[in-house]
């Protein structure tokens, strides 16, 4: 019996920064060290800011950023000789006390993973893994079940969608079992087309059985014997972990005829998608999947009337199905104990953007968004104010830090508007989220300093979803175009003040006549910075002016002759050779030549280099 488990990430990201060799490492110096020793390569632990990590069992001491040449420590004082690596233990800045203990670190003691459960803590190519944390319990019961039963299990667990729109589950698999038409399909969409979301990939990279088993579960409920998954080319290593998953769930009986002698059977087929953020749209997707060119099409008819081939069909997220094992093996009642009334569970954030620790972060839903930022996040990096924080990816809204500035009466617009008086205290679930124009989306969420200008936020998310469109309907295809123009515009400082009524009636339009989600989100990120930072636009329209210093046409550099020292360091890193100066002299801009790459300004080392916007009001 092994005396300790080595627990390695090989999730995408560790892989990145060399976790499959460091793995190697592990294995050869144990070999020849010949210690009693068991190395696992795991999926994501979630603390991507601080990988490649490694956590070695039963002392549960975490490693950060651990590199091959580290290796050999851990091996020698820890493994062989008891002492743990010091120099490798967490610290929350460098001269912070260090923390040994996994759970004692903020980012993860805050947590409560249902979801995630799995992730970091088995091999997720290995079943037996699966099965001694209790992997296919839930299956298992289910079959001892009638499917009407489980559907009602599931309803009473107060289970939502996780892939945005959060509709119950239960519902949605009850729909598609009182449906008429054979056969019925199962679908799991692993799509994650949002920009910066990696949630569910890291779930199949982690945990591909926890999805597998709920497919299966939801199947038996919904009665159909054909599922897929369908998921993006672009997640090599989750398709690849997911393909072994169910080559050994068939193996041993999980998968395929007569599961576990029960009659039911049931398989999956995996669909690889060629990444378009629109395939992760249901309808869309089912006509990826029929391979048809993947656009969506109006509702009604619903998938579970009228889905894939014509026949009955439930589509769920990756989470929603890894969620559904755990319900199944520990009850309706333990699920719904957690979260809110309205919103049960838990839900899975990827926490990126200006924050200390960046993520995958799971808790309680109706956690405020305080304790994601601060507690579990680490607060914002280098002395910065929080300005927002955007929620539910590309199409999501971005929610103040103070909503006591509000300009605009938004009221007309989105009904039974909530308005607390420090954001950062708002609980985090679909029904808050909404209330102040955001969504909860697939769980993207960015933080921003004051650095950020919000107007530049909104052009960016808004150039993603109008690239996306599809361009079915007209007026997702020309409405985003249009407000695109309009915020380029401003950005550039050749906005009107007419511009801003155009652009909240084209947003208002886009949302409220566009065919699917996307078009009806899209939106979001226009008419909430609009909504809670109304001034900024007004500053850069009547002022020529960006707050945040931001907007490239709206700054120059220039160099303050007090302040320079001379060093040339600016010189030597303008790619543009506009900067000129003799050595131990004050060095120039010239503004003819510079690009504003703002290469000059990051290297200065006396802040020499000055960044400069109009002044309020309008002069320079
Ligand atoms: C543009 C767009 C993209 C979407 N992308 C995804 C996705 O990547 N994954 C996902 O589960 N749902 C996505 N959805 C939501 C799906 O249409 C659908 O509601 C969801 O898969 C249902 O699963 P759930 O009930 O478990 O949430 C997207 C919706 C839209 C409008």
């Amino acid at each position: 019996m092994a005396e300790h488990t080595v627990l390695v990430c090989t999730g995408t990201g560790c892989s990145s920064s060399h976790a499959p060799q460091i793995y190697e490492a592990f294995e050869k110096a144990i070999d020849e060290r010949g210690l009693a020793v068991t190395v696992k390569k795991t999926g994501c632990h979630g603390f991507c800011q601080r990988g490649p990590i490694v956590v070695v069992e039963p002392e549960d001491i975490l490693y950060c950023e651990v590199t091959v040449d580290d290796v050999p420590d851990i091996v020698t004082m820890h493994l062989a000789q008891g002492t743990p690596v010091e120099r490798l233990f967490y610290r929350e800045t460098d001269d912070s006390e260090p923390i040994p203990h996994y759970h004692d670190i903020p980012f993860y003691g805050n947590q409560h993973r249902i979801i995630l459960r799995n992730c970091g803590q088995i091999d997720p190519e290995d079943i037996d893994d699966y099965l001694e944390a209790d992997g296919y319990r839930g299956l298992e019961k289910a079959l001892g079940m009638t499917p009407d039963e489980v559907i009602e299990e599931i309803k009473a667990s107060g289970l939502r969608g996780r892939g945005g729109a959060g509709f119950p589950t239960g519902r949605k698999w009850r729909f598609c079992r009182d449906a008429n038409g054979e056969p019925k399909y199962m679908i799991c969409n692993a799509d994650e087309g949002d920009p910066g979301a990696f949630m569910d990939r890291s779930i199949l990279e982690a945990d591909p059985h926890s999805v597998i088993e709920g497919l299966a579960i939801a199947a038996y409920a919904i009665g159909a014997r054909h599922g897929y998954i369908y998921v993006r080319e672009e997640y090599p290593l989750a398709i690849h972990r997911f393909t072994i998953a169910r080559d050994q769930a068939r193996e041993r009986g999980y998968l395929g005829d007569d599961i576990l002698g029960s009659g039911f059977s049931f398989d999956i087929e995996i669909k690889k998608g060629a990444g378009a953020f629109v395939c992760g749209e249901e309808t869309a997707l089912m006509a990826s999947i029929e391979g048809k060119r993947g656009m969506p099409r109006p509702r009604p008819p619903y998938p579970a009337q009228q889905g894939v081939h014509g026949k009955p069909t439930t589509i769920n997220n990756v989470k929603t199905l890894a969620t559904v094992p755990a319900i199944m093996a520990r009850g309706a009642e333990w699920y719904a104990s957690i979260g809110s009334e309205r919103s049960t569970g838990t839900a899975v954030f990827a926490l990126t953007g200006k924050t200390a620790n960046s993520g995958l972060v799971e808790v309680p839903m109706g956690t405020p968004l305080r304790s994601i930022i601060y507690d579990i996040g680490g607060g914002v990096p280098y002395g910065k104010e929080l300005k927002a924080v955007q929620t539910g990816g590309p199409s999501g809204g971005c929610i103040p830090a103070h909503l006591a500035d509000l300009t605009f009466d938004y009221e007309s617009l989105v009904q039974d508007v909530y308005v607390p008086a420090n954001y950062v205290d708002l609980p985090i679930d679909y029904e808050t989220l909404a209330r102040v124009g955001s969504i909860m989306g697939s769980g993207g969420m960015v933080v921003m300093d004051d650095d950020t200008c919000m107007v530049d936020v909104a052009h960016f998310f808004l150039s993603f979803t109008q690239y996306e469109s599809c361009g079915k309907c007209p007026t997702c295809r020309i409405g985003t175009k249009k407000m695109m123009d309009l915020l380029a515009k401003i950005k550039a400082g050749r906005g009107e003040m007419s511009d801003i009524n155009l652009l909240e009636e084209l947003a208002i339009t886009v949302k409220n006549g566009s065919l699917c989600g996307l078009g009806q989100t899209a939106p979001n990120p226009v008419l909430t910075t609009l909504r809670y930072f109304r001034e900024e636009y007004v500053a850069h329209i009547r002022d020529r002016r960006c707050p945040a210093r931001v907007c490239k046409e709206l700054i120059w550099y220039e160099i303050d002759p007090e302040a320079c020292i001379g060093c040339g360091k600016c010189a030597s890193n303008c790619s543009a050779d506009a900067i000129t100066g003799e050595a131990k002299q004050p060095h120039v801009i010239d503004a003819s030549k510079c690009i504003k790459c703002g290469m000059c300004f990051k290297v200065c080392p006396t802040g020499a280099v000055k960044k400069q916007t109009n002044l309020p009001g309008g002069g320079a």
